[in-house]
């Protein structure tokens, strides 16, 4: 039976980070709060020449240029995002652009919170299980900057990036399971961003609740639908989960634990093989919103890919507001060997550590970025995807 799933991915990250120990001196926090408390060790800041097209940008560049990936297979571009740069035109069109793709080829951007990439990536695999990609292959791309009010709690969790997925038949990564998956929607109030502001605003205990809730739900059907489909719900080797901190990872484990009828010693010491392995690009960059789920799938490939072959492997994604889904996929044979020559975590490495002041100026400087005049390209590193500002109300990239 032909399988459908991720082909190649790849990742994207802003220039710059800042150390969470950094941010709660300013704040006059214990820095034990944040890394400890949250599980939380750098945040990835988005300078005024990086936003959400310019990552998902990087990220899709060095996607295309992975032996075996041929652009101009590519029929279906979906990029997940809720931190968009128009309410018209959609980041894929403005990757259409940028990365030369063939003209036929539908394009679009999906919208839920933190669940969009996950909205695009499984309608890229019904696209394809259905037929309708005929032979063809989708790009999805999860792409966001994170940012909440200074000094409020959601600060240190902010974070930016973006992640590329090759989706494709006869994947080299990860075989995805059409069809056999779990969805819980409810309408609530946890986290927004209204049309005026760039800052998301969040009731940060209920959107935790909600979260949990939305788990419960999701894998309940999920398993149930498994077991329809003649598989075991037990057979997970991982686990992956939407991750807007470190710590939220692990007390969703533990709620599923808890669910699956595991004492608090069980859940701890699954934690640590079940879970661990996936939490560390996150804690090098923060929550990237719709990406974050799936740089903890990178993360625990990074780690595990060789061993984890023809293993199966689950993955939570939540969208405040709400809408959550559980499914799973099974790691591809040579899946190990590919990833090794993916190197995933390179865009983590060779960044510049801001000191608050600087990121305090990014910060403020927020409000005019969108609206500024374009700069001359020559200022820009040649080496990335630039935003130079808008010239006649247009956005300008290099
Ligand atoms: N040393 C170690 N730990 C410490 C500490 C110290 N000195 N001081 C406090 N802590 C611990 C607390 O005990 C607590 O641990 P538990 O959660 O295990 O009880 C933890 O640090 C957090 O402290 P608080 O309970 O005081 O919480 P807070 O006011 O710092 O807020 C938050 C935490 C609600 C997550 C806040 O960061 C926030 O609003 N974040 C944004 C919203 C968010 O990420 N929600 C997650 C679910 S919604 C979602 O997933 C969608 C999305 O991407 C946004």
């Amino acid at each position: 039976m032909e399988s459908f799933g991720i082909d190649a991915l790849a990742l994207a990250v802003p220039r710059s980070f800042l150390e969470v120990t950094d941010l709660a001196v300013a704040r006059g926090v214990a820095p034990s709060k944040f890394v400890e408390g949250l599980g939380m060790g750098r945040i990835a800041i988005a300078s005024a020449d990086e936003d959400p097209v310019t990552l998902a940008a990087d990220a899709a560049r060095r996607l295309l240029a992975t032996p075996g990936v041929d652009k101009e297979s590519i029929g279906l571009v979906i990029v997940g995002t809720e931190t968009a740069v128009d309410h018209s035109k959609p980041i894929a069109a403005y990757l259409h652009g940028l990365l030369g793709l063939p003209s036929r080829c539908r394009v679009y951007e999906t919208k839920h919170a933190c669940f969009g990439g996950t909205a695009g990536l499984l309608t890229a695999l019904d696209w394809l299980a259905s037929g309708s990609g005929r032979g063809r292959a989708a790009l999805v791309i999860c792409t966001d900057i994170a940012r909440y009010t200074l000094g409020t709690p959601g600060e240190p969790t902010q974070g930016a990036g973006a992640v590329a997925m090759l989706v494709k038949a006869s994947p080299r990564l990860l075989a995805l399971e059409p069809g056999v998956s779990g969805s819980f929607a409810r309408d609530v109030a946890d986290f927004w961003r209204p049309l005026d502001r760039k800052d998301a605003i969040v009731d940060g205990a209920l959107s935790v609740r909600c979260y949990l809730d939305a788990l419960g739900g999701a894998y309940a059907t999920w398993a149930e639908e498994t077991r329809k489909a003649s598989g075991n719900p037990d057979d997970l080797a991982r686990r992956c989960y939407h991750v807007p901190y470190g710590k939220m990872a692990k007390k969703a484990h533990q709620h599923l634990s808890e669910l699956r009828g595991l004492d608090a010693a069980a859940a701890e010491e699954t934690f640590q093989r079940e879970v661990k392995p996936s939490l560390r690009f996150s804690a090098e960059v923060g929550n990237v919103y719709t990406g974050s789920l799936y740089f903890a799938l990178a993360s625990l490939l990074d780690a595990e890919a060789g061993e984890l072959e023809g293993k199966r492997v689950g993955l939570f994604s939540y969208g405040s507001g709400s809408c959550a889904e559980f499914f799973a996929g099974t790691v591809e044979p040579g899946a190990g060997a590919f990833v090794r020559m993916l190197d995933l975590g390179a865009p983590l490495r060779d960044r510049t550590r801001l000191g608050i002041e600087a990121y305090e100026a990014i910060r403020r400087a927020d409000a005019q970025v969108d609206t500024r005049d374009a700069a001359t390209p020559s200022a820009i590193d040649a080496n990335r995807v630039a935003f130079l500002g808008v010239d006649g109300g247009r956005r300008v990239y290099q």
